[in-house]
């Protein structure tokens, strides 16, 4: 029956959009404690060697200067000896900062200074001394290629490369079309608003509350407790400005700021510069080579992809790159192969579809080169290659409407006025360029709790762990549990990001709504279960009438059918004397139906660039991003979740890139004066679609998650326009200036 009160579905304001843009929500960096002492890491100016000497005697002599940490005066901590892991950690051994002479990479942390005020801190950081052994380093991947390796132990969560099937050689052989091209994609910079920050508060016995910028509360609680061998420790992240997986793990400076706040029994507050957000968790520098063989009708006879990317010298970090081209398109031959090779350079880390915006580039950049190659429509190479199973893991899909995505977002797009040849396209001295693609993601539910209290006055409280990275987490709970229960959504309490709330995951993957919506839902139906039992058992005109036959609807529990006796949830539960009632929902994978079926999340890019021939600069004047992702639980954070992306992914296509200095390796351009992010006037029209998908399988709410396929596929589009327009095929990210000309 239809709910009288409908909220799924509705296009909602965030309910703590207020708390954001009045300032009341308060980041890590933000909370306040009695003495205050400030933090301020001084990092290492060469990318290899040792630290021979560090002489701190002129920083310690600085005013307000409390104590200074060195790899020689670390002050017993024990983590050096343990093996502990995050959630999310690669195989490998964790960044263990002040471990021990040995440096690693340019900008490892070396020495923490801690003072009475932040500018004393960073003043004393200024004058201390540091003489270094140098050692050869290597930052270049074209030169580290040559060491490559694969993994020999996978990262939890991320699938090997593909089995291969079929035949590849003979099939690549007997193409009537073909491509064989490498891409190239430089590092990536996280660069979310909100530094990493740890503000720690100490009180006796060491307990511990620490405000951390983190996607995971729980498990940033995990690595503290663990390291530091504690009992009493809770982690707070209710706000989070932005995070697209660079707060997966546990940074640095929480561990820096537990340990000071431990030794000197203060408070103590770190937030990492702009400067040194540089040098960590970037998305890994990428080489890839594709082979596609094609019959003359373009259907794919043969695939072949290889990825090589950048690693640490001490983590094996791994990401799913060319796995997607595995499940893309229906291709009966084809072979995928993965590698790693170390450089001087903090662990990689996960950035907004990691591996997916990395292998897409590359594979639909192809796939535009074999439609030309083919003379065959690049919308309708795409439909003959329509994949209606995946061949990776040869299962069903719970759903795919892709072939939507691309109907609608072609109909929206305009795609029909495209005409084929390359630079026939012009608007005054301006060509014009019309590329597409596809973009693929998985669509995953992770293990998440969540508590769902009803109260005496009808009002409902929402409890988990789960974050909010921006992405609208508060909003779309309070929408599942007013729905569930009928009420006005400021009637819903949600209270998440802090360790001592019921289990959720980290938020990534693009889950957080699925696994979490999902425990929310599940635990509001085990209320009105509970209160129909209740008023099935002691509620006289009840007694006959079997307990499937009755519902709860608009607070009063009465038959399915309308008929009958009715009785109100406030009168049953004040019979019954309860002040509330309260369930824990579980949700997670569920592993039957993983055995025969695969979900992912679809989307067709359509965009639009304008190149001035004689300038070469590009404009992306239109993007049309046709999305399928399940049920969409808020039309308004859904939209802003794909805008993100689709932004992200002009980024990507035409301004990002960390810059190094082999000679010395460093990255050169650690600001965002050098480090180019898309400005406004880089941004024209972008007009996202939410195609219909109705999936029954995927979980209990049918919802896939949208954080992060609005990337993928985009930076292939935009070069796939670029082509369109100017004849010049560009396969090395960004597409700059130099590059068009
Ligand atoms: Mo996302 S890159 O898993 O935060």
């Amino acid at each position: 029956m239809a709910p009288s009160v409908s909220h799924i579905g509705q296009p909602r304001n965030r309910v703590d959009g207020r708390l954001k843009v009045t300032g009341a929500a308060r980041y890590a960096a933000e909370y306040q404690a009695n003495e205050l002492l400030h933090g301020y890491v001084v990092v290492s100016t060469i990318a290899a060697g040792r630290i021979v000497a560090i002489d701190t005697r002129e920083a310690r002599a600085m005013p307000g200067v409390v104590q200074i940490f060195t790899h020689l005066d670390r002050q017993g901590v024990s983590w050096w000896d343990r093996d502990w892991q995050d959630d999310t950690a690669p195989p490998g051994h964790p960044f263990r900062p002040l471990h021990s002479d040995r440096i690693l990479y340019d900008g490892q942390p070396i020495a923490l200074v801690i003072a009475e005020s932040f500018e004393a801190a960073r003043n004393a950081a200024d004058v201390v001394h540091v003489l270094y052994e140098v050692a050869p380093h290597q930052t270049d991947i074209h030169a580290a290629e040559a060491d490559q390796y694969e993994p020999p132990k996978k990262r939890e969560g991320v699938p090997p490369p593909p089995e291969p099937r079929g035949d590849l050689d003979q099939a690549l052989a007997e193409a009537a079309f073909r491509v064989d091209a490498e891409y190239e994609q430089p590092s990536e910079h996280h660069n979310p608003m909100e530094l990493f920050a740890s503000t720690v508060i100490y009180e006796e016995n060491d307990k511990l509350t620490i405000y951390d910028k983190t996607q995971g509360s729980q498990n940033a609680q995990q690595f503290v407790s663990a390291v530091f061998d504690l009992d009493d420790v809770k982690v707070v992240n209710a706000y989070v400005g932005g995070a697209f997986g660079s707060g997966l793990r546990p940074r640095y400076q929480l561990f820096l700021a537990v340990m000071a706040a431990l030794k000197l029994k203060r408070s103590v507050r770190l937030e990492l510069s702009r400067r040194e957000m540089f040098y960590l968790s970037y998305r890994p520098i990428t080489l890839q080579k594709l082979s596609i063989g094609a019959d003359s009708n373009g259907k794919l006879l043969a695939l072949k992809h290889h990825a090589v990317q950048a690693t640490s010298l001490f983590e094996d970090y791994q990401e799913a790159v060319v796995n997607w081209s595995g499940l893309a398109y229906q291709c009966d031959n084809a072979a995928f192969s993965y590698t790693l090779s170390q450089v001087n350079t903090d662990t990689p880390g996960d950035m907004r579809a990691p591996g997916a915006a990395t292998g897409v580039f590359a594979l639909e950049t192809a796939m535009d080169e074999l439609s030309y190659a083919a003379g065959i429509d690049p919308l309708e190479l795409r439909l003959r290659n329509y994949a209606e199973r995946d061949q990776n893991m040869d299962k069903e899909f719970t759903s795919k409407a892709l072939r939507e995505c691309y109907a609608e977002g072609a109909e929206h797009f305009g795609w029909s006025k495209r005409q084929p040849t390359p630079r026939s396209m012009h608007d005054g001295k301006e060509l014009v360029g019309y590329g597409m693609a596809s973009g693929f993601w998985d669509a995953q539910v992770n293990k998440a709790e969540a508590k769902v209290r009803l109260l005496a006055d009808g009002s409902v409280e929402v409890l988990t762990a789960a974050s909010d990275i921006g992405t609208g987490t508060y909003t779309i709970l309070a929408q599942i549990a007013a729905e569930a229960f009928e009420i006005p959504i400021d009637r819903v309490k949600v209270s998440i990001g802090a360790s001592d709330l019921p289990t959720s995951p980290v938020e990534g993957g693009s889950w957080m709504a699925a696994s979490v919506g999902s425990a929310v839902h599940l635990a509001a139906e085990a209320i009105k279960t509970k209160l129909i039992h209740r008023a099935n058992r002691h509620h006289e005109a009840f007694l006959p009438i079997a307990s499937a036959d009755l519902c709860v609807e608009a607070g009063m529990v009465k038959k399915t059918d309308g008929t009958g006796p009715t009785i109100s949830v406030a009168e049953l539960m004040q019979a019954a004397q309860w002040d509330a009632v309260e369930e824990t929902g579980k949700a997670g994978p569920d592993m039957l139906q993983m055995q025969k079926y695969i979900s992912y999340t679809h989307s067709a890019v359509f965009v639009e660039v304008r190149v001035d021939e004689q300038l070469g600069v590009a404009r992306v004047k239109r993007i049309v991003s046709a999305i399928a992702a399940g049920k969409i639980l808020n039309p308004k954070t859904a939209r802003s979740q794909i805008l993100g992306g689709v932004v992200m992914g002009v980024g990507m296509a035409m301004h990002e890139e960390g810059l190094f200095d082999h000679g010395t390796g460093r990255i050169m351009n650690h600001n965002l004066a050098e480090y180019h992010v898309p400005a406004n006037a880089d941004i024209e029209d972008i007009e996202v679609i939410f195609v219909d998908e109705h999936d029954d399988k995927v979980n209990p709410i049918g919802v896939k998650g949208l954080g992060e396929i609005g990337i993928v596929g985009v930076a292939a589009a935009i070069g796939n326009a670029i082509y369109h327009a100017t004849g010049k095929r560009l396969r090395t990210l960004p597409f700059t200036i130099d590059k068009i000309i």
